[in-house]
């Protein structure tokens, strides 16, 4: 298996320009497979989520390009309702194909996405809002068979919580409903908005979304788009944790000073100098990081939970202790026992509330990575850990980061991917 190995110490300079939204290009893919016609996507990150989707796309019988950071989906000829459970499994997220599938087939049938590293990923939102528009759904060993006997029709729909996932799931299924559906406390995160703006390029009407009701209405007849996929705005939240880890001043392209609002509010109180000037966002850590009394996680427009471990990464270093709070997902604390190997000193309250006391160093250590954002944090903490770390369990990172080793080697941190056994 692939590691990272890391011998911490140096600061970052220089700048990097970053990458299109992991969470942004999925939906859009899901949504692209609902208009019957061709779809030209820029600034399409390289991510092996990515590419389960566009698997996904090609085995419901989409034709896919990719020329670049430019992906282009042409689903004229889709004709295919069932996603088998070996690509089901190979996505975390797949399961955003079933109000996709509905609103263009009116039927589906895919595997039950079941639990992952950070928590159950329970769907009874999704399912709930689905069956109120008319979908019939019956879940037979994992596996959900659904199909929509008298088609989908708008409806008003409450959701009890602003699931990011259920939201842009009734967005894509409202696209096939008669009339117009209504979600309220819908999640506001950015990436909701950029398919939204993709959508209505497509013909359909979706208004207010980023905001807690959104409105849409579906059209028979959609057509062709072009859309650039947003910035990536928890990748950026990994370069700044990486300055703030390891020291130095980096300014990252493209950076959206709102999405990042939570995020840069937090870092500052932590010691790092942000700016923006012609587009970029300039970050400057020096000396080590002061502690953050209380971090909580919460929907957007708060602080977000991608981000939390990357946070605790820096707090590790911190000048006293800092308290975080991780209210979205019950288990997303496995990359602490990692950091505890590399010297860190924190304890899991619950299984929720972490205490994190900042020391004066981390060391390098052979340590695992559990998730996407636990397996960052893990590597930017290395960065600016004394000796060498070996970061196993990689793949997790090659889900939402594009290039992470070359990214940070390219600012000056002492990191390269190897395979070799016995390292
Ligand atoms: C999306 O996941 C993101 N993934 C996650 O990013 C992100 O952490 C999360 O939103 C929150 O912002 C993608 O966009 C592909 P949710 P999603 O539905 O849609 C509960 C990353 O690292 N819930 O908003 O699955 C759920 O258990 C990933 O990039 C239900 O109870 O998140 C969780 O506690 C990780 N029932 C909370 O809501 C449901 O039917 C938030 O989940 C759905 C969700």
């Amino acid at each position: 298996m692939e590691k990272f190995i890391i011998n911490g110490g140096n600061k970052l300079y220089g700048s990097v320009k970053l990458q299109g939204s992991k969470n942004s290009i999925l939906p859009i893919l899901a949504a692209t497979a609902v208009t019957g016609k061709v779809s030209i996507l820029h600034n399409c990150p390289r991510l092996s989520d990515v590419e389960a989707a566009l698997k996904i796309l090609r085995h419901i019988g989409c034709k896919t390009q990719r020329h670049g950071h430019t992906v282009i989906v042409d689903s004229t000829g889709a004709d295919g309702c069932e996603i088998p459970e070996n690509l089901m499994r190979e996505m975390r997220s797949s399961i955003i194909f079933l109000g996709a599938l509905l609103a263009r087939f009116g039927k589906a049938k895919l595997t039950a996405p079941g639990g992952c590293e950070i928590g159950l990923r329970p769907i009874d939102l999704h399912l709930a809002a689905l069956r109120s528009m008319g979908a019939c759904i019956t879940e037979t060993g994992g596996v959900l068979e659904c199909d929509c006997p008298r088609g989908l029709s708008g409806r008003q729909i409450t959701l009890n919580f602003p699931s990011v996932g259920a939201t842009e799931n009734i967005i894509l299924a409202a696209i096939g409903a008669k009339g117009e559906t209504v979600i309220t406390n819908a999640a506001r995160e950015p990436e909701i908005i950029d398919l939204a703006e993709y959508l209505n390029k497509c013909g359909v009407s979706v208004v207010g979304a980023g905001q807690s009701v959104i409105r849409i209405t579906g059209r028979e007849r959609l057509y062709n788009a072009e859309h650039r996929i947003i910035p990536d705005r928890i990748v950026a939240s990994t370069l700044m944790a990486g300055v703030a880890c390891a020291g130095g001043k980096i300014c990252i392209k493209d950076a959206v000073r709102e999405h990042l609002a939570p995020v840069i509010s937090v870092f500052e109180t932590a010691g790092c100098e942000i700016s923006f000037a012609n587009g970029e966002m300039s970050v400057e850590s020096r000396g080590r990081p002061r502690r953050v009394k209380f971090l909580r996680t919460m929907p957007y427009p708060g602080f977000p939970t991608d981000s939390q471990a990357l946070f605790m990464a820096v707090a590790a270093r911190a000048d006293g202790t800092s308290v975080v709070s991780e209210k979205i997902f019950e288990n997303r604390f496995r990359h602490v026992p990692e950091l505890v190997k590399m010297g860190a000193d924190i304890r899991v309250e619950d299984c929720c509330v972490a205490v994190v006391e900042g020391v004066e160093c981390l060391h390098g250590a052979r340590v695992s990575a559990c998730d996407l954002r636990g397996g960052s944090a893990l590597a930017v903490a290395a960065m600016g850990a004394k000796g060498q770390t070996i970061l196993e369990n990689i793949y997790h990172i090659d889900r939402g980061c594009e290039s992470f080793e070359t990214v940070f080697r390219g600012l000056g941190a002492d990191i390269i991917r190897t395979r070799r056994s016995g390292v």
